[in-house]
């Protein structure tokens, strides 16, 4: 999180005028459970300690003006309450502006406009959910300038509804769910098709969970996103042909072997298979973590990659580069590309005593096989989105 008093200053320097309320809304990292948020089926995310804090204050009239310090020279966006459009806006206000549209939806009343300066330390594209600390953190700002007393599991509802209705990426509810009910040293197991979680502690011993930044920037709101979720409500329509099924995750690995044949489409039926074996991967995992059988989560974080590159297509080169040097090092527990893919991160449970050479051997071995330099970031396990106190 960055100095909440840099964010003030520069939101008087702008509007003239103090914020009423600074809210914060952190990014997250996913240690297994990908793609399977719009399948009904199980994530397991962390919300991280990086996050993008929003400053707000009330105006007397119907405008809205959003300014990022992320984004200095895109300079105030200013907008009105009855100028809210969905699927209308392509600049990153689209994200703030989606929210407020929603909130609105959902039956709120917002009397008035307000003033917005947001400030980050998630750099966009890594895919550590930039986007949704962004929704997120306008609708704990905005519940609270105007008293609307939203929960954090609405907020994370609505941040959702803002990215697929206003927004126009069809993405499930992990990202906006980790941003808005984080908690510090845990991981939140969730069941998408209820909405019932629990929080895991994240005890790894002397092993580290690192991210590793491929350099690639990943772009949800390309069509590939949407065209994965296409692909498996078409082999869903298939399957229930021969079986009752809601969704995708409400079957068993044995169960989709017994049914795969349904779906004629070779595209298709690999897509689906990643969706369930991941699902069945992700409740392993929990069980694997909860008794602290790390080595057995390592290899789960494993077939994930594998299924995610082979059977889901949404690596890229890059990431598979960074996988298999991590996987050549003694001491990775388990290493996968995290996130929606198309680049992005990945990350890898590491023993204390061999995090230098994992560092080292990834470093050189991908400066040299893509000329690109890794980042690496060791990940904090933090709290979901709050208000800061000041
Ligand atoms: C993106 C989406 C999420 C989820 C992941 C893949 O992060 O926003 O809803 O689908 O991809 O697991």
């Amino acid at each position: 999180m960055r100095d909440t008093q840099i964010l003030k200053n520069r939101f008087y320097e702008l509007y003239g005028a103090e914020p009423e309320v600074v809210s914060f809304a952190p990014g997250r990292v996913n240690l297994i459970g990908e793609h399977t948020d719009y399948n009904g089926g199980h994530v397991f995310p962390c919300a991280l300690e990086m996050g993008i804090s929003c400053a707000a204050r009330r105006r007397d009239d119907e405008v809205l003006r959003f300014f990022s310090m992320d984004i200095e020279k895109a300079g105030v966006i200013e907008t009105r309450l009855s100028a809210l459009c969905p699927l209308s806006v392509h600049r990153w206000t689209a994200y703030p502006e989606g929210v407020i549209h929603a909130i609105i939806q959902a039956g709120y009343d917002i009397p008035c406009g307000a003033d917005f300066v947001f400030c980050g330390d998630i750099p966009s594209g890594m895919g550590l959910s930039s986007s949704a600390a962004l929704e997120v953190a306008t609708g704990a700002a905005v519940s609270a300038l105007f008293g609307l007393g939203i929960s954090n599991t609405e907020l994370a509802l609505i941040g959702k509804s803002a990215e697929n209705g206003y927004v126009g990426v069809n993405c499930g509810i992990m990202d906006q769910f980790a941003s808005a009910m984080g908690k510090k040293d845990h991981a939140v197991f969730l069941d998408t098709a209820t909405l019932e979680y629990s929080y895991a502690p994240l005890e790894l011993g002397d092993a580290e969970l690192v991210i590793v930044d491929s350099g690639v920037k990943h772009s949800l709101a390309g069509s590939a996103y949407n065209d994965r979720r296409r692909e498996c409500e078409q082999a869903l329509d298939a399957l229930k042909s021969v079986t009752k099924l809601n969704a995708l995750c409400d079957l068993s690995p044995d169960e989709f072997e017994r049914y795969r044949d349904a779906i004629g489409d070779p595209v298709c039926r690999k897509r689906a298979k990643h969706a369930v074996c991941e699902n069945a991967r992700t409740r392993e995992a929990l069980a694997a973590l909860d008794s602290g059988e790390l080595e057995a989560f390592g290899r789960l974080m494993n077939e994930s990659h594998i299924s995610l590159r082979d059977d889901y297509e949404v690596s890229c080169p890059e990431l598979d580069i960074l996988t298999g040097l991590a996987w050549s090092v003694e001491g990775v527990i388990g290493a996968r590309m995290t996130g929606g893919g198309f680049g992005g991160c990945m990350i890898a449970i590491v023993r204390g005593d061999a995090v230098d050479d994992f560092t080292g051997t990834v470093r050189e071995g991908y400066l040299e096989r893509t000329g690109l330099e890794a980042r690496f970031i060791t990940a904090k396990p933090g709290d979901g989105a709050h208000i800061i106190k000041d």
